[in-house]
């Protein structure tokens, strides 16, 4: 079959580089794809949320499943677009309809799904500009530090974590009156604050049926020993060592499951992935957000450990026939590092050229930000490459990781040294 990926980050690399191993394909797009994907399948210039260009490229190249990479299209719509089309209407589209999407396009309506099915997270409550002074209220009932939350979309930065009240309060006055994060925070949740080690559960669903796959953790921060801005994730692990099997039961009968039966009853159609941030609080889980995507560098780990044809999977999840696979887990430990433009997550500059990747490398080189230009490849994004490697344990893993991000180098290049350091 023919398979259309969209996006263009180590995500959509990882991606691209599972399903060329598949017996079942017959040609791969990416759009826009980077110069990883390049060398993989055909990269096509369409923007992720050009529904009209990606449908004529769809019809043109008799595509049969469209795997959406990023949140972006999916909060958009694009799946709903694919059924409401009279010629598109039987193509796969692999990622959940607009109203499930919303599991990820706000907050306010994330937790009102998990308190509806008993799912555990922190307690909340929401405001709007209508009820300010009582947000000021809520606040002063709680104890520091401070969670406030865009309700909607913010490119990852809508989350701030305040130790002081009165800024708290100035915060929330900014966020809501003052658009801060645009129309994303014209709703504010506030949180009670959670006190624990961070792990992204991921489950596979078609609707129906679903699949947990490989725990992982992120590094999301920046700084050496977890300091510093928030980046979109400098490097990731799978398994997770303090996620012991008792762990991911818990994980599975009170999240996975009911998150999944809770989609169904509440009639959100929901094929693919979910993407649950966690948060262990003692030895209890518990969600601190949904996406409705894979993670990225998360991805970069976890599907290097599935062993499974995984065309022939995400064709069970288009037909709702999930129950049908079995899944395949590499018994190893992976790791990936992400090397990152100097300045990144501030400004940075691109197209810097990138030396050493014709070398051989026992480590897995996803591009991230990266570009093809004149034969060589430049750096195009905050995020550039990600190595990933597999070893007997986290620490031999880290050892390749570390050993052949050194083969590879670009003006600025930066990575974190201690990733693995709190396991
Ligand atoms: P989110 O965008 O909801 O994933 O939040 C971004 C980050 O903020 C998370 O990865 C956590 O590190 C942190 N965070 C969010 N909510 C809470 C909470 N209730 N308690 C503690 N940390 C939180
Ligand atoms: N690595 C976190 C994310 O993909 O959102």
């Amino acid at each position: 079959m023919n398979i259309l990926i969209l996006g263009s980050g180590g995500r959509e690399h990882t991606l691209a580089w599972k399903i060329a191993q598949s017996k079942k394909l017959t040609k791969l797009f990416v759009a826009p794809g980077n110069a990883g994907t390049n060398e993989l399948a055909e990269n096509v210039e369409i923007a992720v949320n050009d529904f009209e260009a990606i449908k004529a490229l769809v019809l043109k190249e008799e595509i049969n499943l469209v795997l959406v990479g990023p949140e972006d299209p999916l909060v958009n719509g694009i799946h709903d677009f694919f059924l409401n089309d009279a010629q598109l209407k039987e193509v796969a589209v692999i990622g959940p309809e607009k109203l499930a999407a919303t599991i990820e396009g706000s907050k306010e309506f994330a937790k009102e799904f998990m308190l509806r099915h008993n799912i555990p997270t922190a307690a909340y409550q929401s405001f709007t500009s209508i009820n300010l002074e009582e947000g000021y209220s809520f606040l002063e009932s709680l104890k520091p530090p401070y969670v406030l939350k865009a309700d909607g979309l913010a490119a990852g930065k809508g989350v701030l974590i305040l130790n002081d009240l009165k800024e708290a309060k100035s915060e929330l006055k900014s966020m809501l009156l003052d658009a801060k994060f645009g129309n994303a925070s014209a709703t504010v949740v506030i949180e009670e604050f959670l006190d624990g080690i961070e792990l992204s559960c991921f489950v596979l669903t078609d609707g129906k049926n679903y699949k947990i796959l490989p725990m992982a953790k992120d590094y999301k921060r920046i700084g050496e020993g977890d300091t510093g801005l928030n980046t979109g994730g400098m490097g990731a692990i799978s398994p997770v060592p303090f996620a012991d099997e008792t762990f991911i039961q818990k994980i599975e009968e009170r999240i996975v499951i009911p998150t999944v039966e809770g989609l169904q009853k509440d009639q959100y159609p929901y094929k693919g992935f979910i993407f649950i941030g966690l948060i262990k609080v003692g030895n209890d889980p518990k969600v601190i957000e949904y996406n409705v995507r894979m993670g990225d560098p998360e991805t970069e780990v976890v599907i290097p450990r599935i062993k499974n044809d995984f065309v022939e999977v995400l064709e069970a999840t288009a037909n709702q026939k999930l129950d049908t696979i079995a899944l395949q887990i590499d018994e190893r430990t992976a790791v990936t590092l992400m090397a990152v433009s100097g300045g990144y997550p501030e400004a940075y500059e691109k197209g810097k050229e990138i030396n050493g990747l014709e070398k051989g490398n026992e480590s897995l080189v996803f591009h991230a930000g990266t570009k093809s230009h004149n034969g060589k490849v430049q750096t195009n994004g905050g995020r550039v490459l990600a190595v990933t490697s597999y070893g007997e344990d986290f620490k031999d893993a880290l050892q390749t990781s570390y050993k052949n991000i050194k083969e590879i180098d670009f003006e600025g290049m930066y990575y974190r040294k201690d990733i693995g350091f709190d396991l």
